[in-house]
């Protein structure tokens, strides 16, 4: 990755509202966001238009919009220097996901596989908008001619439709969208479950000790990380199989910047009490400022509808410039 001084790279990514942001969104995603965000043009948003997939009820839409919103703003991203924006506010990407659409294969699209896992998780409610979702992603990337895409390892599979169906658009119409490349941390691409350590921890976990919340006070975050699955070794070091241990040396090592040597052996000949213990503490001071800014701006509206409209109007312009780029490309009638 380099930087020249005249233009600075373009890094997006976007995060649902379907609630509070989990330690794994923060670690494998909003982190790096806010590493990122001195050194490259950045974009980052509120998906609202991913997040109807499974029908949200409208006020919980439009409150969580809000909260993600101002968590966003918590993270320290300045909202004048980076644009921070909210999705269905920017018309261009519900439009380019259309033509999108049209060169994407069903065949292509069925095989991603968060979408054979939600469908099998909600076999009531298989829409077709959960189908084009990677699609939209694809435009959210793709109209910013985006250099990375900060993301945890669960969404690389998006980032890769994204290159291809971008690939393809050029190949039949000349350069069109930039091909993006997924920016992956390496230890905090994929957080797993407190409770069942090989399963990745998400926010619609039905056991609440599995997942721990950026909004979480102290008190809940040491009582979830205490009693977090590990083994009976009571050994700290990385193995393949000791999934408890090697998901909290992760979490550790992201919070505190340790490596996997230096934390082995700071817990050398100590019980697994110390290193919960200390893994803890580390989570809590990663995550209080974030929860004491955001109950800050949280009250404050005016403020955030500001900065959303401000975002809007910087997104758009951006967005629109590649979308009739686009448009006058596939041949629609221009005036
Ligand atoms: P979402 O809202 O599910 O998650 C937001 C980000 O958090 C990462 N993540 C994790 N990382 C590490 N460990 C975990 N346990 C974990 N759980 C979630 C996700 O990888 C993601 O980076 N489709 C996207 C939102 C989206 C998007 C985009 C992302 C819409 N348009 C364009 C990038 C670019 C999603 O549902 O993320």
């Amino acid at each position: 990755m380099e930087n020249n001084q005249e233009k600075k790279q373009t890094v997006l990514s976007l995060i649902q509202p379907t609630g509070t942001p989990t330690l794994g969104n923060y670690l494998g995603a909003l982190k790096n966001w806010k590493n990122m965000s001195d050194s490259y043009d950045c974009f980052f948003g509120v998906a609202d238009l991913h997040s109807i997939t499974v029908r949200p009820n409208p006020a919980d839409l439009r409150r969580r919009t809000t909260e993600m919103y101002a968590l966003l703003l918590a993270l320290g991203l300045d909202p004048h220097k980076n644009t921070v924006f909210v999705q269905s506010h920017v018309p261009a990407h519900a439009q380019l996901a259309w033509i999108l659409d049209c060169y994407t294969q069903f065949g292509e699209a069925s095989r991603m596989t968060q979408f054979k896992d939600k469908s099998e998780k909600h076999p009531d409610n298989v829409n077709v908008g959960l189908f084009a979702y990677p699609v939209l992603m694809a435009a959210d990337i793709l109209l910013y001619q985006t250099d990375f895409v900060p993301i945890g390892i669960d969404q690389k599979q998006h980032l890769e439709i994204t290159r291809n169906i971008a690939d393809r658009f050029n190949g039949l119409y000349g350069n069109t969208f930039k091909l993006p490349e997924p920016f992956i941390g390496k230890s905090g691409a994929k957080i797993m479950s407190l409770q069942e350590p090989t399963k990745k921890m998400s926010k619609s976990d039905t056991n609440p000790k599995a997942f721990i919340s950026v909004l979480d006070d102290d008190n809940t975050i040491m009582k979830k990380i205490k009693s977090a699955v590990t083994d009976s070794e009571a050994r700290v070091y990385r193995k393949d199989g000791k999934d408890g241990v090697n998901n909290l040396m992760g979490i550790y090592s992201c919070c505190t910047g340790k490596t996997d040597e230096e934390i082995e052996k700071e817990f050398d000949g100590k019980g697994y009490g110390d290193f919960k213990t200390a893994v803890g503490e580390a989570v809590c001071d990663e995550l209080r400022p974030l929860r004491e800014e955001y109950n800050r701006l949280i009250d404050d509206k005016a403020y955030l509808t500001e900065c959303m409209k401000e975002g809007a109007e910087k997104a758009s312009y951006t967005a629109e410039r590649t979308l009739r780029k686009a448009m006058k490309k596939v041949g629609f009638l221009q005036i």
